[in-house]
């Protein structure tokens, strides 16, 4: 496989992000949202894309779940499969950000290093980590895919929370305190565009 790479050469186009994010008429970003099963960051997301729509921004939601229909449907949860997936969304992400896209994830990402490795991918200033930190017994008394049941049960295996764990972002760009309500969470996320200057509305 590395001898293939060796013979592979970048080609650079005659449009590129720059040009991309002119035709927008804002900055590609992405606002990786971090967090437990159930604390709430798909709909929170959801509710940012939503308020940037309204505003004329040009964004995409890439959500756990439903990637795992599709993108990576091969992968399961133990370790190095939750590696991939991670991988394949930052990689995912890097090229929304080259479209000139605000960029939503929503998955748990639980490990440090692999939310590291996409920050690095992208660069510093095109990574913006956002904690939806919702107390573990609020995400399971939600429990709103009956998955953490299951996991008491023994039913399902590695469930974030129960029994793999998931790492509390040390220095996120931004923490969420999850019990509150979406809307106003929401607001705080585009509050954190504007002192960033991506959002000018
Ligand atoms: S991640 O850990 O690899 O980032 P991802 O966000 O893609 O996880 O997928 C998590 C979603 O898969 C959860 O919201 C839940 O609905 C479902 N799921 C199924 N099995 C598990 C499990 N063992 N641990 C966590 N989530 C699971």
């Amino acid at each position: 496989m590395m001898q293939d790479q060796k013979n592979i050469i970048w080609h650079s186009h005659p449009i590129n992000r720059a040009s991309r994010e002119t035709l927008h008429g804002h900055q590609g970003i992405v606002l990786w949202f971090t967090g437990l099963s159930g604390s709430g960051k798909s709909t929170i997301a959801g509710s940012v894309e939503e308020k940037l729509y309204q505003l004329g921004i040009s964004s995409y939601l890439l959500d756990g779940d439903n990637l795992r229909h599709g993108l990576c449907r091969d992968l399961g949860f133990d370790k190095p499969d939750r590696y991939e997936n991670i991988r394949r969304v930052g990689e995912v992400a890097k090229l929304m950000v080259d479209a000139g896209l605000i960029v939503l994830t929503a998955l748990i990402s639980p490990y440090r290093s692999e939310r590291q490795m996409v920050r690095e991918m992208l660069t510093e200033e095109k990574f913006l980590e956002i904690f939806v930190d919702t107390p573990f017994a609020i995400c399971e008394a939600r429990d709103p895919k009956g998955l953490y049941q299951k996991a008491r049960s023994g039913t399902v295996r590695y469930f974030t929370g129960i029994n793999s764990e998931y790492q509390i972002p040390i220095q996120p760009e931004m923490r969420l305190n999850g019990e509150y309500k979406v809307s106003h969470l929401s607001e705080q996320v585009l509050e954190l565009l504007r002192s960033k200057n991506i959002l000018t509305t």
